[in-house]
């Protein structure tokens, strides 16, 4: 079975969007675990309410439920985990963890890259930015983690007209209609070893 691990901090809607697409056996993959920096949120509440394993990760692990990297590490490995996704997470990842799981760490932005990315730019900070542009479209951009912020080569965009939009709260909004859709939909392509790298370039196969 392809096995997902996904790095939450919040609400966990994308989550939620990946776990109801295995649960209608349109994904053929599993959740092995879900993994937060924070002790407390509704993603974390969401796994645990669905029987999913889930760990608190900390770059400098101060209590007994957090762990570290290093050993967050050897604990997806032993698992077989497949692919990493980061939905909603808040947190920079160590270098050395994403030179481990190198071309197998993916990430969702609520933006079209690489425009509106970099440090600082997650969640409402994304759509006050987009909106304050005064730019007509935005879009949900999936892309490769490498060691720099929202760098990774793009796997997938879709854009959505946003020229009438009166807030940067409609523009999330309309952004994340897009992403529960966009997510599993190449969660579900790399299940089926369809996502391809072919001269720099990332091909997604029918
Ligand atoms: C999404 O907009 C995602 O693109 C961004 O953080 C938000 C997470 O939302 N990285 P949720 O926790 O999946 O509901």
């Amino acid at each position: 079975m392809y096995k997902l691990a996904i790095f939450v901090s919040g609400r966990g809607s994308n989550l939620k969007a990946i776990y109801s697409e295995i649960e209608k056996g349109n994904i053929t993959a599993e959740i092995s675990a879900v993994i937060s920096n924070k002790l407390e949120c509704d993603a974390l509440n969401f796994a645990k309410a669905n029987n999913i394993q889930t760990f608190i990760v900390s770059d400098s692990p101060k209590n007994q439920v957090t762990i570290s990297y290093d050993k967050l590490q050897n604990i997806l490995v032993n698992f077989g985990v497949d692919l990493i996704i980061l939905a909603g997470f808040l947190k920079k990842i160590p270098n050395a963890f994403v030179k481990k799981f190198s071309g197998k760490i993916i990430n969702i932005h609520p933006a079209l890259l690489p425009s509106f990315g970099g440090k600082g730019m997650y969640g409402m900070n994304v759509h006050e930015a987009v909106f304050n542009s005064s730019i007509k479209h935005s879009g949900a951009t999936i892309h490769f983690v490498d060691e720099i912020y929202d760098n990774g080569k793009i796997i997938i965009q879709e854009s959505v007209d946003i020229s009438d939009v009166k807030s940067p709260t409609e523009i999330a909004e309309r952004v994340l209609k897009i992403e529960h859709k966009l997510l599993p939909y190449v969660v579900k392509k790399f299940s089926e070893n369809k996502v391809r790298i072919v001269n720099n370039n990332i091909f997604i196969d029918n």
